[in-house]
C-alpha cells in the first residue's frame, strides 16, 4: 500500500504532497478534524477534511476507533496545537467502529478499566508510549550484547530441572487430569506422560546457558519464564521475560561491573531514542503523583531518575553492612518496619531495599555476599562459610531488578550444597559434569525485563508495562 508513518512525516523526511496514511481515529471534532494515529509515534496527526465535498456516508462512519486511509498532502496549520497537518484529498473507511460501544474513549480511562480491555489498550497515548520503550530496551539488549561479543542462546522452555530449587513452577503434562493413573503407592506415574518425566515451565534459562557459556564464552538468554508463585504485588507476574547473561572467567567483581554497564548503558539508549514518548511518561508520572501527599511524591521526574542512574556510581555494600545499616536504623529501633531487622541471616524485605536505596543511600545499589541459606543451590561459597557471591541489584521505586552471582565452580562444594538443597543430583547430572570436565569460574545474572520497562516508564503496576500480564487467577487474552 506504500504508506507514509506519521513519524516520518513529523520528522520532515517524508515527501510532501501526494501521501498515504493509514491509521485509527483518536477524536472527530467539527466533522472536520481527524485524529489519526497509527502506532509509529506519540503524536496523532490533524487531517482536515472538507464536510462539503465529503459524502455524507464517509462522513457518518468517521468516528473514534474507526480506521482509515487518508490521501493528501502535508500543509502548514493554521489552526493552535500543531505545525503541520495533512490537506486531505481522499478518504477511505478501512474498518467502521460503533462509537457509543468502543471501549477506549478520548478522556481519561482507569488503568485498572484498561487491563479489562487489554487488546484495545494498546490505542492509548500512554500504552503507546509504554510499549515502544518497551520494544527499544529489547532492541538496545541485544545491541548491547552483540556489541560486547556475547552469543544470544535459546534456552528450553519446557524443562525437567528446578533452576532456582525454589518448586515454584507450572507443570507441563499431557496426563488426562480427569483420569490420572497412580501406582500402588498412588504416586503419579509420570513416565506415562508426554515426555516419560515430570516437566514443567522454566523459572529460568541459567542452568542452560551455563553450559553454553562454557563453551561459547559469554552467552546470553532473553525469553519467558514462568513462575507460580502466589505474589499479587506490583512488580510480580506468572510470565514474565528475563535477559540472563553467563560469563566465562568472571568473577563476582566482573559481574558486577557489567550488570552496570549494561543497565547505563540500555537507559541511555532510550533516552537518546524514545524522547517524545519519555517526556510524556514523565508529564503522566508527574501529573499522577499531584495526587498523592507530599512525601510519596519522589524529587526527580522520570527522566531526570533514569539520568540520575546512568550519571551515578552504584554503590556496593555488602549484606553484612547492609543488615548493620539496617539493624541500626531509626526506623528499625522505632519498630517502623513491618519486618524487624534483628538476626543476621535474614532475606531482606522490599521495606528494606527501598530504605537503603530511597533513604539511607539515595542511589541504586549493589547488594553482595548474601547468607548461602537464603540463595541458591548454585552460588559460588565464600571462604567464610556462610556467605555466597552473590549480588543484587536494587533501583529506586522499584527495588530488585537484578539477581546474579558467581557460580560454584567446584564439584564437590556444589554436591554438598545441592544435598543440602534436597536437589536430586540425578536430575541434574549434566550441571554437575561441567565442574568435571573443563571447570572454570563463572559468573552471570538476570535482568527482569518488566521491571527495567517499569523504571523506564514510571509505570507503577506491572502489570501495564507487558501487553497480556499473566498473574494469579488471571490468564485472559
Ligand atoms: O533473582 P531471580 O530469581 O534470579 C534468577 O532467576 C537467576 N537464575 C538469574 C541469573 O543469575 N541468571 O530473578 C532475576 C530477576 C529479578 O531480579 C527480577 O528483576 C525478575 O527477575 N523477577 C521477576 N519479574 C517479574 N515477576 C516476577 N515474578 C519476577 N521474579 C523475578
Ligand atoms: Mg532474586
Amino acid at each position: 500500500m506504500n504508506l507514509t508513518k506519521i513519524k516520518e512525516i513529523f520528522s520532515g523526511n517524508s515527501k510532501q504532497s501526494n501521501i498515504k496514511i493509514g491509521g485509527w481515529v483518536r477524536a472527530f471534532r467539527g466533522n472536520k478534524f481527524i485524529e489519526l494515529n497509527d502506532g509509529s509515534s506519540l503524536k496523532n496527526i490533524q487531517c482536515v477534511i472538507n464536510p462539503e465535498t465529503t459524502d455524507a456516508e464517509t462522513l457518518k462512519h468517521i468516528s473514534v476507533g474507526s480506521s482509515l486511509i487518508i490521501s493528501g498532502n502535508i500543509v502548514k496549520s493554521i489552526g493552535s496545537g500543531q505545525k503541520i497537518e495533512i490537506s486531505v484529498e481522499e478518504i477511505s473507511i478501512i474498518g467502521r467502529s460503533d462509537p457509543e460501544k468502543y471501549p477506549i474513549q478520548p478522556k481519561k480511562h482507569s488503568f485498572e478499566f484498561l487491563r479489562e480491555q487489554a487488546h484495545l489498550r494498546i490505542r492509548t497515548a500512554t500504552f503507546g508510549s509504554v510499549m515502544r520503550v518497551r520494544s527499544s530496551l529489547a532492541y538496545a539488549i541485544h545491541s548491547f550484547f552483540n556489541e560486547q561479543g556475547f552469543y544470544y542462546v535459546n534456552t528450553p522452555i519446557i524443562t525437567s530441572s528446578d533452576a532456582e530449587g525454589a518448586g515454584e513452577m507450572f507443570k507441563v503434562s499431557t496426563l488426562d487430569f480427569e483420569n490420572i493413573e497412580r501406582n500402588k503407592k498412588k504416586e503419579i506415574d509420570y513416565s506415562k506422560d508426554f515426555f516419560g518425566k515430570k516437566t514443567s515451565l522454566t523459572v529460568s534459562g541459567q542452568l542452560e546457558a551455563e553450559t553454553y557459556a562454557l563453551g561459547l564464552g559469554n552467552v546470553y538468554t532473553f525469553g519467558p519464564t514462568f513462575r507460580a508463585e502466589n505474589s499479587n504485588t506490583s512488580r510480580h507476574l506468572s510470565e514474565f521475560w528475563m535477559i540472563e547473561p553467563e560469563m566465562a572467567f568472571y568473577n563476582l567483581s566482573d559481574n558486577m561491573d557489567l550488570a552496570e554497564k549494561f543497565v547505563k548503558s540500555i537507559l541511555n539508549f532510550i533516552l537518546k531514542n524514545c524522547e517524545d514518548d519519555l517526556n510524556f511518561l514523565s508529564e503522566r508520572l508527574f501529573n499522577e503523583e499531584k495526587t498523592k501527599p507530599q512525601i510519596e511524591r519522589s524529587e526527580l521526574n522520570l527522566i531526570e531518575k533514569i539520568k540520575f542512574v546512568v550519571k551515578n556510581n552504584f554503590i556496593r555494600v555488602s549484606y553484612s553492612d547492609a543488615f548493620d545499616i539496617l539493624k541500626n536504623s531509626n526506623k528499625n529501633k522505632k519498630k517502623k518496619f513491618e519486618f524487624i531487622i534483628d538476626e543476621w541471616g535474614i532475606d531482606f524485605q522490599s521495606e528494606h531495599e527501598r530504605y537503603l536505596v530511597e533513604k539511607h543511600f539515595k542511589s541504586p545499589v549493589i547488594i553482595h555476599d548474601y547468607p548461602s541459606k537464603i540463595k541458591a543451590f548454585y552460588m559460588r561459597l565464600n571462604d567464610d562459610k556462610k556467605t555466597v557471591g552473590a549480588m543484587d541489584v536494587l533501583f529506586p521505586g522499584i527495588g530488585e531488578i537484578i539477581g546474579g552471582s558467581q557460580r560454584e565452580e567446584r564439584l564437590e562444594v556444589l554436591r554438598t550444597r545441592i544435598k543440602e538443597s534436597g536437589i536430586d543430583e540425578d536430575e541434574i547430572w549434566w550441571y554437575l559434569d561441567l565442574r568435571k570436565y573443563g571447570s572454570v569460574p563463572h559468573s552471570g545474572f538476570g535482568l527482569g525485563f518488566e521491571r527495567i520497562v517499569q523504571f523506564c516508564t514510571g509505570m507503577s503496576n506491572i502489570r501495564d508495562v507487558i501487553p497480556y500480564p499473566r498473574s494469579p487467577k488471571n490468564a485472559s487474552f
